[in-house]
């Protein structure tokens, strides 16, 4: 057992505050929301408590953050004691030693030579990160003409610009105009010959060869970079057919097309490897991190490319010259660096990322017995991590937002988008946590009556 995976009937109702209308929350329907607010308080181990004073199991790892669990005090303090001796430092022209000892940690984990790190402060910021050293990196190999960036209907790729450009998300997309030129969008892999299976399907990997018609079309030579969740998390947990990567790294290669791996949800271990990389045996050239790089404790997010990326960017560049003009006040600051090795300690130590893998039958087979629910449609996941589909209600989207406050009154907290609900456990958590959750999960999807 995991020693932080401490249970406390310490609950404690705070009450809410007196004005709710100044802070204008993200991804929220907050006119609803200020009726009826869902705030934490407080958490520890695999649980969040509610100002009401209930305990809230946690599903979703916060938002697939905190994969050690909740408040580790190893890291609360090792930010705190960071911010004491060295509170920040600028990013530019400057760092400070532990920046370097992360880097060379993280370079560790990644697969093959993707061996240096550029640290951001999200998963968005690390998306646009990669968009824009794609195109260095090709106009350091004198083609800069290659502009065009290939993503996937379904894609999240965080909310910044270069992300909402590649997101394959209507409602992400629409209100913000034309957006980034030259980003096109081929099929995602959810096909329903699929539903109801847990790991890679054995089907969908041709639709590997959509890449190949964006070459065909448009010119291999004008594509930058093809961007790619391993497993698509957001929009529902859409896994890899058995090949589809491997092929898609072919095409990538075939082309001088550069492969990036979006790791923000799969890394650090939800796959049961440090990263979906490793799992599925490809090598990108770039991986975007964030989420579970500092367990969720400080804001930050990271880069890793492969040596050659770096060398080319750099040795482009004139002597005395920057060879990348980009980066972020907040890159590195030392209190998330402290946060994050410290979590890379726990992970570690307590060999999480295993942990993952052995926790992972069990997880997807408790979760396959969703399927049995009328209004589920789907159900699929692979590690530590599992979707599912309602059938939606007259207006989409409406009965996932519905279920994810019904569950969260019943004490579970997971994700919803649209009438999909993903599930994604802290590694930490134990089989009757995974118990818990799906024991809540089919007596509140079990009131649905589906005609
Ligand atoms: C795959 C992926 N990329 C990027 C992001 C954006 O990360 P952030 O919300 O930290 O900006 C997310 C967030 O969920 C994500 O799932």
């Amino acid at each position: 057992m995991a020693k932080t995976n401490r249970e406390s009937t310490e609950g404690g109702a705070v009450p809410a505050p007196a004005a709710l209308q100044h802070h204008w929350l993200p991804f929220t329907v907050n006119r609803d929301f200020k009726t009826d607010p869902r705030l934490f308080v407080r958490a520890e181990g695999v649980y969040f408590w509610n100002h009401r004073g209930d305990q809230v199991l946690d599903g979703c790892s916060g938002l697939f953050t905190c994969a050690a669990g909740h408040c580790r005090k190893e890291i609360s303090r090792a930010v705190a004691r960071q911010l004491e001796q060295l509170d920040y430092t600028p990013s530019f022209l400057r760092s400070h030693p532990l920046s370097f000892e992360l880097a060379e940690r993280i370079a560790a984990l990644t697969p093959a030579d993707l061996n240096r790190v550029f640290f951001v402060n999200s998963g968005s910021e690390a998306i646009d990160t990669a968009m824009k050293m794609c195109a260095a990196y090709h106009r350091a190999r004198g083609e800069g003409h290659r502009y065009m960036f290939v993503s996937r209907e379904r894609a999240y790729h965080g909310v910044n610009l270069g992300g909402t450009a590649l997101s394959g998300m209507v409602k992400n997309r629409e209100s913000f105009g034309p957006g980034v030129p030259g980003v096109v969008h081929i099929r995602h892999t959810w096909l329903p010959e699929n539903r109801f299976i847990m790991g890679q399907p054995q089907h969908g990997a041709e639709l590997a060869e959509d890449l190949q018609r964006m070459v065909d079309l448009y010119g291999g030579s004008n594509i930058a970079a093809c961007f790619i969740e391993p497993i698509a998390g957001s929009t529902g947990v859409l896994v890899p057919p058995k090949g589809y990567l491997q092929r898609i790294r072919e095409i990538c290669d075939a082309h001088n097309i550069l492969l990036v791996l979006d790791e923000v949800i799969c890394g650090f271990g939800r796959t049961g490897k440090a990263f979906a990389a490793q799992s599925f045996g490809v090598v990108p050239d770039i991986m975007t991190l964030a989420k579970a790089i500092t367990n969720g404790a400080q804001p930050m997010g990271a880069v890793a490319v492969r040596d050659e990326v770096y060398d080319t960017i750099v040795a482009a560049a004139p002597p005395g010259a920057v060879e990348l003009f980009h980066g972020y006040t907040f890159s590195a600051h030392p209190a998330a660096c402290a946060a994050s090795l410290a979590t890379l300690d726990i992970y570690q130590r307590e060999d999480l990322f295993s942990r993952a893998a052995e926790l992972s039958d069990y997880f997807l087979d408790s979760v396959s017995s969703l399927a049995d629910v009328p209004v589920i449609s789907d159900v699929r996941g692979f590690g530590m991590i599992a979707g599912f589909d309602l059938v939606p209600d007259a207006v989409p989207g409406a009965r996932g937002y519905e279920v994810q406050k019904r569950l969260f009154d019943a004490g579970l907290h997971i994700k919803t988008t649209g009438d999909a609900g993903i599930l994604a456990p802290p590694l930490i958590s134990e089989k009757r946590h995974i118990d818990a959750m799906l024991g809540t999960l089919s007596e509140v999807l079990g009131n649905y009556v589906v005609k």
